[in-house]
């Protein structure tokens, strides 16, 4: 099925369900994702982010790194580079099995994913959305090309890499060598991938370059279960632990004829949003795949001598893989809610209940009136103070209540109000997003507070 018509489970729970337009309409007009290109008609599956959109990202991939990397003693992060030797993707099978199959309609020509098609569309060749027939499967490698070197003739021919992690198997006897880790041990990475998609779309949901997170744990086969479920568990917490919705969250099995070429098993953790229940995250079971197919064809030896008992043993991985885009639109389509009318706010309004901590700003600073010159000297007094703790946004233009709603719209969890009171005791008034609740607090003690709600540590 086509991304666009992917919308198989409409909202069966109790809070409605984010039509994707209104996250789109939002991340175009409040600056978090604009269209690749957009003054040459854009690029299908593209998308560039804006200033609000760098925030997100750069506090979504801190938060992961800080909770996989940063905390885990047996976890080290490398950066590695998107091109590689051409040979690593021929041993990693991409070249050869990285495919997806593609039919087209004959009727309405629209393109479906054979793997997307429901069962009985398949089973009669059917078009499921205007019935017509369906032509023959055409196969389609998913791996984007590109050139080393300018000489024509001399030029070597090597991919854009099609999954992070390679990078891991790349480096794991370098990092084995230079960090004095021992199995078991993990290495995470987040970085860039690119894939021709035959169907990208859902605005973010499937696109053509897009970011990944990986962890590869290695470990000793005898401990692979251990480990595996270890993983899961945690990953399904951390994933719990970000979202306002928790019961939109589960964990699905593949199937055998879904497994991807390198797992033995896996399980998605999907969340359930308009486009249905959609894969988050992959916990993979790559058993010894990467690393004796990168040992065959490099002709490096990369197994693993255990210091203790000198077992000589190809380690088995674990990975949990999954994407930067992907949590900035679930958590965009988790945190969006637009308020009726009520007695706290009489005009209603749009908030984005993001956590603090991916919080695009931090916190917004507001003179009570623009036109009085203490108000706005001590506004941007404190401003000036905390944009170096966190970001700041300083703002005196349309009346407070608006300026309010500016902000929940993209999620700012606080505001700090500078009013006349101010001038006089140093209190000010800090107004929480989600409750709309205020209290008054000492200039002295607001850098404090605030770095104590919108930091993880
Ligand atoms: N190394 C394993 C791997 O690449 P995957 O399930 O193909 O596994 C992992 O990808 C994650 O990358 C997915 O769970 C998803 O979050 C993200 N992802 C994959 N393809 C994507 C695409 N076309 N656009 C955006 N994110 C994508």
């Amino acid at each position: 099925m086509t991304q666009t018509e992917d919308k198989t489970t409409p909202s069966t729970g109790d809070t409605p369900l984010v039509p994707m337009e209104k996250i789109v309409s939002l991340s175009k007009r409040r600056g978090f994702v604009y269209p690749n290109s957009e003054i040459y008609g854009g690029v299908s599956g593209i998308y560039d982010f804006g200033p609000l959109g760098v925030e997100l990202r750069n506090n979504i991939r801190r938060y992961w790194w800080w909770s996989m990397v940063q905390i885990n003693d047996n976890v080290v992060g490398i950066e590695g580079n998107i091109i590689t030797h051409p040979r690593v993707w021929e041993a990693s099978g991409h070249v050869e099995n990285f495919v997806d199959r593609l039919v087209e309609c004959k009727n309405c020509k629209r393109r479906f994913r054979v793997d997307h098609l429901p069962e009985e569309n398949l089973e009669q060749n059917k078009c499921p959305v205007c019935g017509g027939e369906l032509g023959e499967p055409r196969v389609f490698n998913l791996m984007m090309e590109t050139y080393i070197g300018v000489v024509e003739g001399e030029r070597m021919k090597t991919y854009l890499r099609g999954e992070a992690s390679q990078n891991i198997y790349l480096d794991y006897d370098n990092v084995l060598k230079s960090s004095r880790m021992q199995i078991p041990f993990g290495i995470c990475q987040i970085g860039k991938a690119f894939r021709n998609e035959v169907t990208p779309g859902n605005f973010l949901f499937r696109q053509r370059e897009f970011e990944q997170w990986d962890l590869q744990f290695f470990v000793h086969p005898s401990e692979m279960q251990k480990w595996f479920d270890y993983w899961k568990a945690r990953r399904f917490e951390w994933y719990k632990g970000i979202i306002n919705h928790t019961d939109r969250l589960r964990f699905r099995a593949h199937g055998p004829n879904e497994l991807a070429h390198y797992a033995k098993q896996a399980f998605d953790i999907e969340y359930r949003s308009i486009l249905g229940w959609q894969e988050w995250e992959g916990i993979h079971w790559r058993q010894e795949w990467d690393l004796s197919r990168h040992s065959q064809f490099s002709g490096h030896d990369l197994s693993y001598t255990d210091p203790e008992t000198k077992e000589r043993y190809i380690p088995w991985i674990v990975e949990t893989s999954g994407g930067v885009d992907r949590t900035f639109l679930f958590l965009l389509l988790d945190a969006y809610e637009e308020e009726s009318p009520s007695d706290k706010d009489k005009e209603g309004r749009t908030v984005l209940r993001l956590h603090p901590w991916f919080a695009p700003v931090k916190v917004a600073v507001l003179p009570l009136q623009k036109n009085k010159q203490e108000l706005v000297t001590t506004a941007k007094d404190i401003h000036n103070h905390l944009k170096r703790l966190m970001v700041s946004q300083y703002d005196d233009v349309a009346n407070i209540g608006r300026r309010y709603r500016r902000q929940d719209e993209i999620g700012t969890p606080f505001c700090v109000t500078v009013d006349f009171q101010t001038l006089e005791d140093q209190t000010v008034t800090v107004r929480e997003r989600d409750g709309m609740t205020q209290i008054r607090l000492h200039m002295n003690e607001l850098p404090a507070y605030l770095v104590e709600k919108v930091t993880w540590m």
